[in-house]
């Protein structure tokens, strides 16, 4: 049994993909274990011929999901971007698994990163021992991903420093790794490509440069247009991770879901759904995985101390840790939308009474 806490996409998902390959009779590009055709269906879900469900990982338009996958089919890397909990992560993930049945190759990015997260770094007791060496060379995630014609995923590209986003210059456009001290050069094999992410809303990051932006073809991935939409998206991922949890508690009834997704939006947007007053926006970014999380810890809550219903009392904690991020500006801004909007609204008095109390 798979006791790991979170596992790999390729793993969680292996039966889809091996179903997935068995009926898949369209052109593979080199070292892909799917076609491109294939690699979208595993994104976007289907039913298969042998009756194999394939769960639906990403939401939203097939468009930009067929885009993102040939692009990795070409010379070209693949950026993806948006704001915060619009699935980057999620969906670079899933790519990998489906096209290199790998997503374990991984470059986080932060302000820290450094060269030899990119390119390579030493094992310095060797490298003192008997110098440089292939044994004493540790590779970097991308160094393995071109040596066996995979993808590696670059996470948060742009908050590296640009000199380490630099370093994927030379990869992406040569398509080799020099390592000078060897006196030799990585060059990546058939199947190799890059998928980064980044978000669009990030402050004081480096812009990614120019010579970089000319890799990447860069796709964006928007937030849910219509409230159904992310009502399904909740849904949906509440469901597969209380799964996981195994949380002993009903699925949340959809009306509770859309209730959060409702106030998530209106707060997001700065205004109500029916577009007739305006509502001021808290600090914090109120993505969908912040809606997906608010409803998961208020299944926790109902399950552990509650009859395993989700009620509004369940709900209020985590949404009000999650709307309230700046302690002396959103309390004001939450109140507020409490008292115009939510305690006006017919069937919300108990979010309200809910919300009011956790605010005191
Ligand atoms: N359009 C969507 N379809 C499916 N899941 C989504 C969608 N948007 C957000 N999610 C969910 O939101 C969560 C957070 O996404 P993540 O990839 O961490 O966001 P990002 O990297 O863009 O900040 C994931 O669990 C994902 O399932
Ligand atoms: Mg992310």
């Amino acid at each position: 049994m798979n006791t790991a806490l979170r596992a790999h996409a390729e793993t969680d998902y292996a039966h889809e993909l091996t179903a997935l390959g068995a009926q898949d009779d369209r052109p593979r590009p080199p070292q892909w274990k799917l076609s491109p055709w294939a690699v979208t269906d595993y994104l976007l879900g289907k039913t298969l011929a042998d009756g194999t469900v394939i769960t639906p990982k990403y939401i939203g338009d097939r468009r930009t999901i067929e885009v993102a996958v040939s692009t990795l089919a070409t010379d070209r890397a693949l950026l993806l971007l948006g704001v915060p909990g619009t699935a980057k992560s999620w969906v670079s993930e899933h790519l990998a698994a489906a096209i290199s049945g790998d997503s374990t190759l991984l470059v986080q990015g932060t302000a820290g990163t450094g060269e030899e997260a990119m390119r390579y770094g030493w094992n310095y007791a060797r490298l003192i021992a008997e110098g440089p060496s292939d044994a004493a060379l540790v590779p970097s995630p991308i160094m393995r991903a071109m040596r066996e014609g995979r993808l590696c995923r670059v996470e948060e590209l742009t908050r590296m420093p640009s000199d380490v986003q630099d370093t994927l210059i030379t990869i992406l456009s040569e398509k080799t790794l020099p390592v000078p001290e060897l006196g030799r050069e990585v060059l990546a094999a058939k199947g190799f490509n890059v998928i980064a992410t980044a978000n669009n809303r990030d402050r004081g990051v480096n812009e990614l440069s120019s010579a970089l932006q000319r890799r990447f073809n860069v796709v964006v991935l928007p937030l849910p247009a219509t409230i159904d939409e992310e009502v399904a998206i909740v849904s949906q991922r509440v469901a597969s991770m209380s799964k996981a949890l195994s949380l002993p508690a009903q699925p949340p009834a959809l009306q509770e879901i859309r209730r959060v997704v409702a106030i998530f939006r209106e707060l997001r947007s700065g205004s109500t759904e029916d577009g007739k007053s305006k509502v001021k926006s808290p600090s914090g970014t109120l993505s969908t995985a912040e809606a997906i999380s608010v409803v998961t810890s208020g299944l926790a809550l109902a399950a552990h101390f509650g009859d395993g219903t989700l009620k509004a009392a369940d709900i209020a904690s985590s949404m009000v840790g999650a709307i309230v991020k700046d302690p002396v500006q959103d309390p004001v801004v939450f109140r507020e939308y409490l008292e115009t909007v939510v305690k006006e609204r017919d069937g919300w008095k108990d979010l309200y009474r809910a919300c009011r109390d956790q605010m005191k």
